[in-house]
């Protein structure tokens, strides 16, 4: 989804206004920030850390910059020199000319350590790198007092939310502003439609629905020459379960936050199956092909959450929620059509059509708001909560076995190494025929 070109525009009074108008409008307001009174007033010039530089990187360092125009970068870090000189390049034809891309040599860090490096040096850090390295990072932004914005999921294992969630708790403390890149808690059709829900009580209780990504999947890396095995991993990491989770905590998980936000719980139980049916090459590294999770909460509703990527398939990406008196559907392109029923069929709202702030824009728009204003946002909770939900299908998916809450909270099964530098074994090894080891239903233990 690109970013409205109106945003690229702003001024610094648009900025002003509308920055009093998103804090006025909702925005949590809390006590002052660590260092917030520095920035309070709109003045002054804020600094960013990119750390991740690859395509979603380079977009929330695209989407931060048209936010406020007192923003520049200052730093940039990823593992390898060449997706850093990549980001760089683009980021350099629209900002470099006026200063807002300010990054010379001796701040441009590659490695395991980059983040180390480039954390310290800005004031608000940009966390995109594949999922399974956020706590460490996180954790490392909440040490140096950093205001942040942090693509999903939060971690790919139990042990790494808990990590996560211990770090939130000294962010919250610290007052500091956290964004979260599931983006759907930032977009219009479903905050318009939300509000319905809870204010006018316009489909009564959620009782089921559907939460669905099935497309025909995404990029594969091959191995390029003299990356080792784990950088190889790295670097087509969306195949690795210990670094990107598999795909219901990729591209699920954004379906999935709509039933929890909608719904107003996390679920007791999952339990439900998956596999590879089509996507079984050795490029495809471990992940399952699809997965089918039924989920059911304390409050009675149930929720089926399909993710599957294979191609010549029937294709949706959505959400649907039936309750008592009515029904919800959000689908369609970026999935802005959203329609309320009744259960005649009636049509009682209808979002389709409406211009929109892109999510992707409004989330920056409303971080750096708040960073201006001394207000706090702090998306970790539900972040992290959403996260769990989706390891937990992953975990009932995996083994075939019925996996609540409270195990998929304690669980133990720690897939991402504590710390990864370039010394760390590879934490899957391949067979004498390059295939990676897939789990099986029935035979592997829950993670
Ligand atoms: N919210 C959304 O709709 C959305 C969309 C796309 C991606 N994302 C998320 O953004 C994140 C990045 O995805 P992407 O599509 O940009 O992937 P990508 O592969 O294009 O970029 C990831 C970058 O991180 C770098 N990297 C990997 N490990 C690193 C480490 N330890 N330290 C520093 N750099 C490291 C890689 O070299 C790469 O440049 C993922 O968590 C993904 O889920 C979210």
């Amino acid at each position: 989804m690109n970013p409205s070109k109106k945003e690229s525009s702003i001024t610094r009074r648009d900025f002003v206004k509308r920055t009093s108008a998103a804090v006025g409008a909702g925005v949590l307001a809390g006590s002052l920030p660590v260092g917030a009174s520095a920035f309070a007033g709109g003045s002054d010039t804020l600094t960013i850390a990119l750390i991740g530089c690859g395509g979603r990187g380079t977009g929330a360092a695209n989407n931060a910059l048209r936010a406020d125009p007192g923003l520049k970068i200052v730093a940039m870090a990823d593992l390898f020199r060449d997706r850093l000189d990549r980001s760089y390049d683009s980021l350099s034809r629209r900002y470099l000319e006026s200063g807002r891309l300010d990054v010379p040599e001796e701040r441009k860090f590659t490695g395991f350590d980059a983040y180390k490096k480039a954390i310290p040096l800005a004031d608000v850090v940009i966390l995109t790198t594949p999922p399974g390295f956020r706590p460490a990072h996180f954790e490392e932004a909440v040490k140096h007092g950093k205001h942040m914005f942090c693509e999903k999921a939060i971690a790919t294992d139990a042990p790494g939310v808990r990590r996560f969630m211990k770090a939130a708790e000294e962010a919250r403390e610290k007052k500091l502003n956290v964004t979260i890149g599931l983006q759907r808690r930032y977009q219009n059709s479903y905050r318009t439609v939300y509000q319905k829900i809870r204010d006018e009580d316009i489909i009564g209780k959620i009782l089921s629905g559907h939460a669905t990504w099935n497309d025909a999947g995404v990029w594969v890396r091959h191995k390029e020459e003299g990356m080792s095995e784990l950088e190889y991993q790295i670097h087509n990491w969306f195949y690795f379960t210990w670094v990107a989770g598999d795909q219901i905590l990729e591209q699920n998980i954004h379906n999935i936050d709509i039933c929890n936000w909608f719904i107003g719980e996390y679920p007791a139980t999952a339990q439900g199956m998956g596999g590879r049916e089509v996507r079984t090459g050795k490029e495809y590294g471990q992940i399952f092909d699809h997965n089918f999770i039924e989920y059911t909460y304390p409050g009675g509703a149930v929720i089926s959450a399909q993710s599957r990527h294979q191609p010549n398939t029937f294709s949706r990406v959505g959400e649907h929620l039936q309750g008592t008196k009515g029904t919800v559907t959000f689908e369609g392109e970026n999935s802005n059509n959203a329609i309320i029923r009744d259960h005649n069929g009636n049509t009682l709202y209808d979002h389709y059509g409406l211009e929109d702030v892109s999510p992707y824009q409004q989330e920056h728009n409303e971080l750096f708001a708040s960073i201006r204003s001394g207000g706090h946002i702090d998306d970790t909770d539900y972040s992290a909560k959403t996260t769990l939900t989706a390891i937990m299908g992953r975990m009932a998916s995996y083994s075939g076995q019925m996996i609540t809450w409270e195990e998929a909270l304690n669980s133990d099964a720690q897939l991402m190494p504590f710390e990864v530098n370039a010394d760390t074994p590879p934490p899957v090894v391949a067979d004498e025929n390059g295939f990676y080891p897939v789990p099986v239903p029935g035979v592997s233990e829950p993670h």
